[in-house]
């Protein structure tokens, strides 16, 4: 399977991806990383590891529309199975995401349903949870919205910052997200009608 990665930042779960590949585990091959900012430390993590990278840079574009047809021409072009965002900070077109529908995964730090959209964080310290977490799901036109395929709990201390509990969560992200990847690749996963199911059960 060809998989094609959007990314917008540090790329440490692109990072998690590559070395699941190294290792033979993804059971896949990441054919393209895409950026939509050249400054992307993801996009060095890529060229290190051999796999072509291209910037689209959005503010080359007048319209969502135009730069998520450019987007999509290039995972096209890529000849992609799977699209999997990785930090990629953009919403994008319903006509987009219904095009790669069942074929597109995203991770969201935050114990889904809870916190869709930004600065998820900070919200569950302010809310006073005693955890939080991430959720890796198929992408819909909902922001934030598809069906779950994953989560991972970790807990709140008092004293914590917002950006203490990212690391925390990320490690997480981390170490689930190659592994929902690599189901995917080898078939075990699907998304049909709005729901999740992993080996044919519904998840
Ligand atoms: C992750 O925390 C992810 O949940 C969020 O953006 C972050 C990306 O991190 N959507 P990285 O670029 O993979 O390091």
């Amino acid at each position: 399977m060809s998989i094609v990665v959007l990314i917008s930042g540090n790329g440490s779960n692109l990072q998690a991806m590559i070395d699941q590949q190294a290792a033979g585990k993804l059971h896949g091959r990441i054919a393209l990383v895409i950026s939509n900012n050249g400054d992307a430390y993801g996009l060095n993590r890529a060229e290190d590891a051999g796999i072509e990278t291209l910037c689209l840079d959005h503010r080359q574009f007048d319209s969502r529309e135009g730069y998520d047809e450019a987007l999509r021409q290039a995972i096209d072009n890529a000849g992609a199975d799977l699209v999997v965002l990785a930090g990629f900070m953009r919403i994008l077109t319903p006509e987009f995401v219904n095009h790669y529908a069942g074929r597109m995964l995203n991770v969201h730090p935050s114990l889904l349903p809870k916190y869709k959209g930004l600065n998820t964080h900070a919200r569950a310290l302010e809310a006073g949870d005693d955890e939080h977490g991430a959720s890796v799901h198929f992408v819909t036109p909902e922001l934030d919205g598809g069906p779950v395929v994953i989560q991972a709990k970790v807990p709140i201390f008092t004293d914590d910052t917002a950006d203490e509990l990212a690391s925390r969560v990320q490690v997480q992200e981390r170490s689930m997200y190659p592994l929902v990847v690599a189901w995917y690749c080898q078939g075990r996963l699907k998304m049909d009608n709005n729901k999740a199911y992993l080996d044919g059960q519904e998840l």
